[in-house]
């Protein structure tokens, strides 16, 4: 089925996920040919969650030996964590080839907003991990509607808040509905914690030092006393931070591949700025979706 998506043109459901047809022909591509190796580590996030973050905080954790992180040159000071950290479904989407990851270091590490049900078998019987983050559903919202009215300027399409927000509710969003992308993930992480690392925006915000911590330690690198001493998780934190990553010459003015600016990933960073937008009625409409999706799940959601 397709229906009248966002930025003007059609998505499309394929195993239950809404998707542009740009993106369907990468996700099937990359469950068709994608080979999964036992070291690799994949993050997987809904869009707009922080994913541009996790990448860089992935990045500096796994390849601090290789880049440390107070290198004068380090490579997340000059590249985007998008070129340094693919997408799967992207890159294997650009010239429908099987891409060369030989040139990738070993853990290699990619990203991906396909679903749980719909992931490369490659990646479910391979030893792979895969760190999944979320964000509260308010704040990925008002995130997703900056972006898509970003791109919108290039299709002139003036749909309003209302319209986009009544969509997410119905579950028409990319890689959506929201609800089924993150309780599959969730449920995987508590079914097969070895296997899936489960995260929050609001987590990683509230404490960062024992989230980055937690996830050294899941991916089996914790950080050495040494390390600790030196400075380096609070270095790793303070590269990656939004007003670090947002002042870099190419996160400001640099573009991506596919002519995205990489600006548009870096607007405020804040918990909560859902409030600024939603009216009592959205709020109430989301409020009662939340509730009746996630219950009974364990999953809580932190707002402000
Ligand atoms: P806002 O639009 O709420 O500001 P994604 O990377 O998944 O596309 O998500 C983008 C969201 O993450 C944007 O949220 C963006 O500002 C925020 N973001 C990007 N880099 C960040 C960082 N280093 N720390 C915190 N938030 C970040």
């Amino acid at each position: 089925p397709k229906e009248k998506g966002w930025i003007g043109s059609y998505i499309y459901n394929y195993q239950g996920c809404w998707i542009p047809p740009r993106l369907l022909q990468g996700m099937i591509a990359c469950q068709q040919r994608f080979q999964a190796e036992d070291s690799d580590i994949i993050l997987v996030t809904t869009p707009k969650s922080g994913t541009t973050w996790l990448k860089s905080l992935l990045f500096a954790l796994i390849y601090r030996v290789k880049h440390p992180i107070f290198e004068p040159n380090h490579p997340l000071l000059v590249k985007s964590p998008h070129v340094l950290v693919p997408f799967l479904e992207h890159t294997l989407y650009v010239d429908g080839q099987v891409p060369d990851f030989s040139t990738f270091t070993s853990p290699r590490l990619f990203a991906t907003h396909v679903p749980f049900a719909s992931l490369p078998k490659s990646v479910l019987d391979s030893k792979t991990k895969l760190v999944y983050l979320c964000r509260n559903p308010k704040d990925t919202f008002i995130s997703m509607w900056h972006f898509a009215n970003n791109l919108r300027l290039h299709h002139k399409d003036t749909s309003s808040i209302h319209e986009m927000f009544d969509l997410f509710c119905e579950g028409l969003s990319i890689y959506g509905p929201f609800w089924n992308h993150v309780l599959d993930y969730w449920k995987q992480s508590i079914e097969n914690p070895n296997k899936v690392f489960f995260l929050m925006y609001e987590e990683i915000k509230e404490k960062p030092k024992i989230q980055l911590k937690r996830l050294a330690e899941f991916l089996k690198i914790p950080f050495s006393i040494e390390e600790e001493n030196c400075g380096v998780v609070d270095e790793i934190l303070r590269v990656c931070s939004f007003e670090n990553l947002r002042s870099l010459e190419v996160n400001t003015n640099g573009k991506l591949s596919t002519g995205e600016g990489n600006k548009a990933f870096f607007r405020r960073g804040e918990i909560g700025d859902w409030r600024n937008y939603f009216t009592t009625e959205m709020n109430y409409k989301l409020n009662h979706i939340i509730e009746e999706k996630f219950q009974g799940s364990g999953l809580k959601f932190s707002y402000v």
